[in-house]
């Protein structure tokens, strides 16, 4: 099955910590418990509680991401909340580095916490791009996660691979120590 790779960009992140919140707490009380709960846990298991609450506040946003992906029949083999070093950050776009906006869009990457995550699924490379959008927002169709959320190149919420090589080659970068093993239920009235 193939892979990409997928992440949600530091505008993506943060802008699950402002406006959904409120909202949230009155017109789904559940869902912000079990959110609540999920920072509670994820803080015992972290250093810091507080890390577990922001990745649980963040979830609200980042989740209608996952969800599209979920609902087209792809299933989620990785995924980690972390903040990128700067030479990091550069290696990821290393073929970009002749670029004007090299230094801009870096400095982006490194400005907030992202999400990073392995997808899995039939032309998960192809159809992940399509799902995510033209990279220019004002390019990019209604409907598509850029379409939706984005207005500028420079803040365009997501990134994915742009080939079955290049998913390969930031799967390795981003997840060094490998995937964890386990295999997904291929749903049969999914895939033949
Ligand atoms: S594409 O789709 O790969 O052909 O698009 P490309 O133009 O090569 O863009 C590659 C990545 O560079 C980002 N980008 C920019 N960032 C900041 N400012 C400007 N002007 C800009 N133009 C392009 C673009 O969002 C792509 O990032 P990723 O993370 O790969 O989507």
């Amino acid at each position: 099955m193939e892979q990409t790779f997928i992440m949600i960009k530091p505008d993506g992140v943060q802008r699950g910590l402002v406006s959904p919140i409120p909202r949230l707490y009155t017109e789904q009380p559940l869902r912000a418990c079990l959110n609540l709960a999920i920072g509670f846990c994820s803080g015992l298991l972290e250093p810091s509680l507080i890390i577990g609450f922001v990745f649980a506040i963040s979830l609200l946003q980042i989740g209608d991401i996952i969800s599209r992906f979920e609902k087209k029949g792809y299933y989620l083999k990785a995924m980690k909340f972390m903040n990128v070093e700067k030479s990091f950050a550069q290696q990821h776009y290393a073929d970009l580095s002749a670029q004007p906006f090299f230094a801009k869009l870096v400095d982006y990457i490194i400005s907030g916490p992202v999400v990073a995550m392995v997808w899995e699924g039939k032309d998960v490379v192809l159809t992940g791009r399509r799902i995510i959008g033209a990279t220019r927002p004002w390019e990019a169709a209604p409907g598509t996660i850029r379409g939706d959320h984005a207005v500028e190149v420079s803040r365009n919420v997501i990134h994915g691979s742009d080939s079955v090589e290049n998913g390969k080659k930031e799967i390795a970068l981003w997840f060094p120590g490998g995937l964890a093993e386990w295999k997904s239920n291929l749903h049969p009235w999914i895939y033949e």
